[in-house]
């Protein structure tokens, strides 16, 4: 019961759909305890900042943050910031010493205990866990909803990475590789469809390696057909996926049920062999290109994204012309593409020297992004006079008076209201288009 002693908390989020999803589990377990969650930093007694250690700049986003919220506390000296996540676990108890207006640190493992922190807290102290776990998956909990759309949720079904990409800091900060039991994901993605969502995103960092082997064997591909066995009207995606992990049998799978969307997203890193092995990708240009080759011929309509990064420790000017060049090849329809930046104890910090100076990441990177906006343009231009089935999430962002969604392929669709719905299947005849969006009208 909510009444005026409930402490009420806030929860801003950085970084990756998984740090959605975990803000989503941390509301569950707060109001489980008594606290209830707001929209509306005013009324906070608590505010909760989910972080990212992904990039440098991520980390430099949320310091700046705590300053702002750090000045909130002289008005309001009851006010507690704690600190979650990924650079939570990362920085562990430097980070208290560092910034001295936060009260709690809790790594990605120790949602659980916030309670408890918090009333260290109360108390008058300052609290810290950042312990991980070989076994946490929140499995139990059935995550509070943040997202006000309530037609699309995600479902954390695996945490943790082990892949050690030299690169990345994700395996030090979110622990070992471990799956969720299927039972709890199929039961959860039910109930969301029972309450009118029509659409769910299955995530981990690693999801196509998602394999649960207590009582009975469960892979990711069996796991994708039970879920989209739930209902017909229900669609299912998923992020994000491994090259290593695409099998034949995934493939298949997508491709045989018509709500499980044609769309994939496959971050390569790099076109360059010689680059994916310094990054520890544990696959070769020849053997991405094989897979995507696989993918177009069994779903010829599939949605592709990627994931690049420029400047990688000794890359040439030759390995960057491969990474357009397999941009070219590939013809993704969308990427999110970053500067390399350094992070403390991976791999590559420790082997290898940070040396493509500073201006030339940023000129390979503007290169990178000016190829995908020219590709992610003609992937829509091949759409023109096309009919999709569109999921209609709410209005279009720039009038009320048009609705978007998206289709299967996970590209944004825009089209005139008429008599539709947030929630509705419509079919829609693409009768222009932008680089980012398709635009049409509806024919059902
Ligand atoms: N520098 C730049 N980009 C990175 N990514 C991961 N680690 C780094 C890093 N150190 C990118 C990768 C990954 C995405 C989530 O972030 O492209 O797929
Ligand atoms: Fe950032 Fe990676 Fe952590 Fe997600 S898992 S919050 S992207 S560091």
């Amino acid at each position: 019961m909510i009444d005026n002693n409930t402490k009420k908390i806030y929860i801003e989020t950085y970084g990756c759909q998984m740090n959605f999803s975990d803000s989503e589990i941390v509301g569950s377990i707060m109001t489980d305890h008594n606290y209830a969650t707001t929209d509306k930093i005013e009324l906070a007694d608590i505010i909760l900042i989910n972080t990212c250690s992904i990039r440098d700049n991520a980390e430099q986003r949320v310091r700046k943050r705590i300053t702002v919220l750090a000045k909130l506390k002289n008005k309001q000296p009851n006010l507690k910031i704690g600190i979650i996540g990924c650079m939570a676990e990362r920085l562990k108890s430097q980070l208290l010493e560092e910034e001295k207006d936060v009260d709690i640190i809790a790594g990605p493992d120790a949602y659980r205990d916030l309670p408890q922190l918090m009333n260290s807290v109360e108390n008058g102290q300052r609290a810290i866990n950042v312990l991980l776990s070989a076994e946490e998956t929140y499995g139990d909990i059935r995550p509070v909803r943040l997202d006000p759309n309530k037609i699309s949720a995600f479902i954390s079904i695996m945490r943790g990475c082990q892949n050690f990409c030299s690169y990345c800091v994700v395996p030090f900060t979110r622990g070992k590789e471990r799956s969720r039991n299927p039972e709890t994901i199929i039961n959860e993605a039910r109930e969301l469809f029972e309450l009118g969502y029509r659409e769910v995103t299955l995530l981990g960092q690693n999801v196509n390696s998602y394999n649960w082997n207590e009582n009975g064997q469960m892979s990711f591909p069996d796991l994708l057909q039970k879920v989209a066995e739930i209902n017909p009207l229900l669609r299912v995606r998923f992020a994000t996926s491994h090259p290593k992990d695409i099998s034949d049998e995934l493939i298949q799978t997508i491709a045989k049920h018509p709500n499980i969307c044609n769309n994939i997203h496959l971050p390569v890193q790099s076109g360059s062999s010689r680059i994916l092995k310094l990054m520890n990708r544990k696959y070769d240009r020849e053997w991405y290109l094989e897979r995507i080759a696989t993918i177009k011929k069994h779903i010829p309509d599939c949605g592709l994204s990627t994931d690049m990064i420029s400047g990688f420790c000794s890359e040439t000017e030759e390995d960057h012309q491969q990474t357009l060049s397999l941009m070219e090849a590939v013809a993704y329809d969308y990427a999110f593409m970053f500067k390399y930046s350094e992070r403390p104890d991976t791999l590559a910090a420790k082997k290898f020297r940070d040396d493509v100076p500073e201006e030339v990441k940023s000129k390979r990177l503007a290169e990178i992004i000016d190829l995908q906006r020219k590709l992610s343009h003609q992937s829509n231009k091949k759409d023109l006079g096309l009919t999709f089935e569109v999921l209609v999430e709410g209005f279009s962002k720039k009038s009320d008076e048009q609705l978007s969604g998206r289709n299967s392929q996970n590209k944004m669709v825009v089209f005139p209201k008429m008599n539709y719905k947030k929630g509705d299947y419509v079919q829609v005849k693409i009768g222009r288009c932008t680089a980012a969006t398709l635009i049409g009208e509806a024919i059902s």
